[in-house]
């Protein structure tokens, strides 16, 4: 069986393509999935994806792939400046997790200079918009392979 791959999207991604395109682009999410599971299939890992608005949803979903996924790929968007419990739901999972962001949080406002979970994952990626993604799945692909 493929190894899975949990991809996780914070607050407000669900509405990509729209929301402000200037900053995030106007690719959708259904997209930015859509091109992930197509890359996944190709590096022979499933993709699972889940957007959420609420924090507990995201917390639950990252301690439930303990079990059943071999990575995370997380956007936690807002979450992503304050969000503790997200934070150690990652560590708590074991997980090797990729941070992604569609947009380079350093050149913006200042709250988004802080990532209270950069600390615990293996690697960011920001500001390349969609292909952060794309990229992220390729390192954990070869990250799994080799480990
Ligand atoms: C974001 C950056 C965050 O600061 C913001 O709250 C988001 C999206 C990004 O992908 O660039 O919602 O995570």
């Amino acid at each position: 069986m493929n190894e899975k791959i949990l991809v996780i999207h914070g607050p407000c991604l669900n509405l990509l393509g729209v929301r402000e395109p200037q900053v995030y682009g106007r690719t959708t999410l259904a997209e930015i999935d859509a091109a992930l599971r197509e890359e996944g299939a190709r590096l022979g890992l499933e993709v699972e994806c889940l957007q959420s608005n609420h924090e507990g949803v995201i917390v639950d979903a990252i301690l439930a792939g303990r079990g059943s996924a071999a990575g995370l790929i997380i956007n936690a968007a807002a979450y992503t400046h304050y969000s503790i419990a997200i934070r150690e739901a990652i560590s708590a999972s074991g997980l090797p997790a990729v941070e992604v962001h569609l947009s380079n949080i350093y050149a913006r406002e200042e709250f988004r200079h802080k990532s209270v979970i950069a600390p615990v994952v293996r690697g960011q990626i920001c500001g390349l918009g969609p292909d952060g993604y794309v990229l992220a799945l390729r390192w954990l692909a070869r990250y799994l392979s080799q480990n």
